[in-house]
């Protein structure tokens, strides 16, 4: 009976735990984000949800093994723009996005911030790029795996700068911040919902944000535009999803719950000293996220073959 309470429908669900797999290491952004929302969601739901962090290959083994879970609506994924990414990244990625996967909602877009270990000598965005430009061979780029927003935005930096910097993956920006405020990894792009602490306490050196305007919550930060690149444009959206051939008032519970939890004030707070915000309720649903996952598809496989990135 796909274990949702015997008749097959979503009368009994949820009658065991909810796991809510992250694709990326604890403490990171994307981890942050789901225990934000875990607990409001489970008491929506009369549930309990456990969050799971399977890592690894820059949130595609994470994402692999959810598509392959049993469609009862008691494994969901939570992933983000890297969704999109991956199928132009990953040659064999074991999983299609449309079609192995139900949406259930979008939840929120957090934008990104470019900073580096404390003592790196670039002082401003132009002198970063001006730096890379001339030591791009000893100069290390941290990010969470190919597929990572994290990878996604230090290509297109590279891309605009026109230089080939040493990538180095972790398996989530969690560790890679570790690593960048103790002065291991010269720099890295990665989600204000990681890097606002590190930021405000002076841990890090931060050079830009990479959404149009300002983030409220780090008001001095200019944006790449204003530094002068204005092409390096890139908020990191997420959803939740669940195995394809869930039964649909499973899926629906699930974005139901998801909007109990955007709406909850303390996720609001919470979300928004993190340089982010809840998406409107009309955007956590099934049909919406579908719409936004098929349109990011189409445009990120042609940003990535524009600047010269093959599948591997
Ligand atoms: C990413 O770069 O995709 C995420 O920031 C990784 C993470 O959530 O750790």
């Amino acid at each position: 009976d796909g274990g949702t309470g015997g008749d097959g429908g979503a009368a009994g669900y949820p009658d065991q735990n909810i796991t809510i797999v992250v694709p990326f290491s604890a403490g990171g952004p994307t981890d942050t984000v789901t225990r934000m929302i875990s607990e409001p969601m489970a008491k929506a739901l009369g549930g309990k949800i456990v969050v799971q962090n399977v890592e690894g290959a820059g949130g595609t083994v994470g994402a692999g093994e959810v598509a392959r879970a049993e469609p009862d609506g008691y494994t969901v994924l939570m992933h983000h723009i890297g969704m999109s990414t991956a199928p132009a990244l990953y040659k064999d990625l074991g999983y299609q996005p449309l079609e192995d996967f139900e949406t259930v909602g979008l939840v929120t877009e957090v934008p990104m911030t470019i900073v580096a270990r404390k003592d790196f000598e670039p002082a401003t965005f132009q002198d970063l790029v001006t730096y890379v430009k001339a030591n791009a061979a000893k100069v290390t780029l941290a990010n969470a795996g190919i597929g990572a927003a994290s990878h996604l935005c230090g290509l297109l930096f590279q891309s605009a700068a026109g230089v080939k910097l040493q990538e180095v993956p972790y398996e989530g920006t969690g560790p890679a911040l570790t690593d960048l405020v103790g002065g291991q990894v010269d720099f890295m792009c990665d989600q204000t919902t990681n890097t606002t602490g590190q930021i405000s306490a002076g841990a890090v050196k931060a050079y830009a944000v990479t959404t149009p305007e300002r983030v409220k919550s780090l008001p001095d930060l200019p944006t790449t535009a204003e530094a002068g690149m204005p092409q390096l444009q890139v908020s990191v959206w997420h959803g939740l999803y669940v195995p394809d051939g869930t039964p649909p008032e499973v899926v629906q519970k699930l974005s139901d719950a998801l909007k109990v939890a955007l709406a909850d004030q303390a996720v609001i707070d919470a979300m928004a000293k993190l340089g982010t915000a809840p998406v409107p309720a009309a955007d956590a649903t099934p049909q919406a996220h579908r719409a936004h996952l098929e349109e990011q598809l189409g445009t990120w496989a042609k940003v990535i073959s524009d600047a010269g990135v093959k599948a591997s």
